[in-house]
């Protein structure tokens, strides 16, 4: 299988600082210190990369939730690990790598808003407009159409996690 590049390694950097310098200036006016909630596995070079450009202190934790095999979504949540820090009454901001059925994203945040945080908002590297996900997203780094994309920590059978790009398989 070839990958071809779909979003280049100084694309992604270029998008990210600009994004980060949205959601700092967003929060500046509420407060100086966010809660961030990464999902796991396919945020984390996002996760790194945004919140390193992000000029407010920055709480961490994890979720780590699944629902694909292969490149097809099982349409059934597993979670394999949850938040381990107290969300309540924070400015939470989820951090996912791609939102395409946003069946992940909505299962996610049906039970964070259960702690009561003061605000939560989401944060996509990458949006399919290709559904119609009904899920809001706050900020989004870049809208894809409707190709299975792997790299910058996102995976086919946990493959490819680790290309420095965005790419597709042809
Ligand atoms: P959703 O629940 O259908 O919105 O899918 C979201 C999750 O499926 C993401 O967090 C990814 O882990 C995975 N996913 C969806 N599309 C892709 C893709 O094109 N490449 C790799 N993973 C994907
Ligand atoms: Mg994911």
């Amino acid at each position: 299988m070839s990958i071809k590049v779909l979003i280049d390694e100084n694309t992604i950097k270029k998008r990210i600082k600009e994004l980060a310098k949205e959601i700092t200036d967003y929060y500046k006016q509420y407060t100086d210190t966010i809660h961030a909630v990464g999902v796991l596995k396919g945020s984390v070079h996002f996760f790194s990369e945004l919140i390193l450009n992000i000029d407010l202190n920055v709480k961490y934790s994890f979720v780590h939730v699944s629902s694909y095999q292969g490149s097809t979504s099982t349409g059934r949540i597993r979670v394999k690990s949850w938040i381990d820090e107290s969300i309540e009454d924070e400015y939470v901001l989820v951090i996912e790598d791609i939102v395409d059925t946003g069946l992940t994203l909505r299962y996610i945040l049906k039970y964070l808003r259960k702690y009561r945080p003061k605000d939560l908002k989401v944060v996509t590297f990458l949006e399919k407009t290709v559904c119609d996900h009904g899920v809001d997203l706050d900020f989004v780094g870049f809208k894809i159409g409707n190709v299975f994309v792997v790299g910058y920590g996102l995976d086919y059978n946990e493959k490819y996690r680790n290309l420095p790009y965005v790419g597709y398989i042809e």
